[in-house]
């Protein structure tokens, strides 16, 4: 089985992923590490608690980064995902849980020294958290197995701004210091995480083959599809946060491309993910660029079948 840590901004489509990777039997989820992001990190600690108790789960949850590597505050996508993270339904919070003492940071270090090689870090939230550990233990990346990331686009537009995805936006310098790590890196970005909409009626058939996750999802999902209607007919949403956890345990879903990557951090191209083909990095801005595998194509049906199963 695959040993992962999530680290998570829940956030209405992280719920979806956590529930998934908690009922894919091949994956063990060491921990989930929070991060701010769709919410403060205050919230975002609290709601991972409260997926782990829906989920009758008992794994350590941590706080973590609650502010961008330089720059003020962020701005949060209530908008997106509710006052609460989880579209205004006014979910009971955790009364059996606690957070573990440590920073999500320092966990992600105890966990690579204690399983070395064996873990993949699985980001679904802005960078901070990896930033911030790569900066306690500079051979992290020896000690990691990879880094599986929902952000960025490479070849497609942003949703934030017309060239950067949120998660990458949100902490455009922590992306840059994780994109230059050298460790190996999948990228699933809005190149596929933006392109698959899943119909409310999908959303509805999670929540039928699993009343409690998935019915919190699906109820929890309304706002959240209200949000990606707005540019559609049907009522849809995207689960961008459950890709790079569905390529786990069927990486046979996706196809990618390889290229070196560099992160936006100025005012104008903040948060871009820029992706250079092999031979097109000769300038020096691309000197500590690293090779990052892309995803570029996924499975559509595939994956709604392997969500559905997971699910039940
Ligand atoms: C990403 O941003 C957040 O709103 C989602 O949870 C996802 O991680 C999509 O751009
Ligand atoms: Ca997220």
């Amino acid at each position: 089985s695959y040993k992962i840590i999530l680290d998570t901004d829940p956030g209405i489509d992280d719920a979806m992923a956590i529930f998934f990777a908690f009922q894919a039997p091949d994956i063990e989820v060491l921990g989930l590490t929070t991060v701010f992001g769709n919410v403060p990190v205050t919230m975002a600690a609290q709601n991972a608690l409260t997926l782990c108790e829906l989920a009758g789960k008992d794994i350590p949850v941590t706080k973590g980064v609650g502010m961008p590597w330089v720059g003020p505050e962020s701005s949060y996508a209530h908008f997106v995902h509710g006052d609460d993270g989880f579209g205004n339904i006014d979910f009971p919070a955790a009364t059996q849980r606690e957070l573990d003492p440590r920073s999500s940071a320092q966990f992600i270090v105890d966990m690579a020294k204690k399983y070395p090689g064996e873990i993949t870090l699985v980001a679904i939230g802005p960078l901070g958290n990896l930033a911030l550990a790569l900066r306690l233990e500079p051979d992290l990346p020896k000690l990691v197995k990879g880094v599986s990331i929902m952000g960025g686009a490479a070849f497609v537009p942003g949703n934030v701004t017309p060239i950067a995805e949120a998660n990458i936006w949100n902490d455009a310098h922590a992306a840059e210091i994780v994109f230059a790590a050298d460790w190996d890196i999948t990228m699933f970005g809005l190149d596929v995480t933006n392109v698959v909409r899943f119909k409310a009626s999908f959303v509805d058939s999670l929540a039928e083959k699993n009343s409690t996750l998935g019915g919190f999802v699906q109820k929890s999902a309304q706002f959240y599809i209200d949000f990606y209607t707005k540019d559609s007919e049907e009522r849809v949403c995207c689960f961008h946060d459950a890709f790079p956890l569905a390529h786990l345990i069927q990486p046979q879903l996706f196809e990618f491309t390889e290229g070196y990557a560099r992160v936006g951090t100025g005012e104008l191209d903040r948060g871009q993910t820029v992706v250079a083909p092999e031979g097109t990095t000769a300038s020096p801005l691309w000197l500590n660029a690293r090779k990052v595998k892309v995803a570029t194509e996924v499975d559509r049906k595939g994956l709604e079948d392997l969500f559905v199963s997971t699910y039940a």
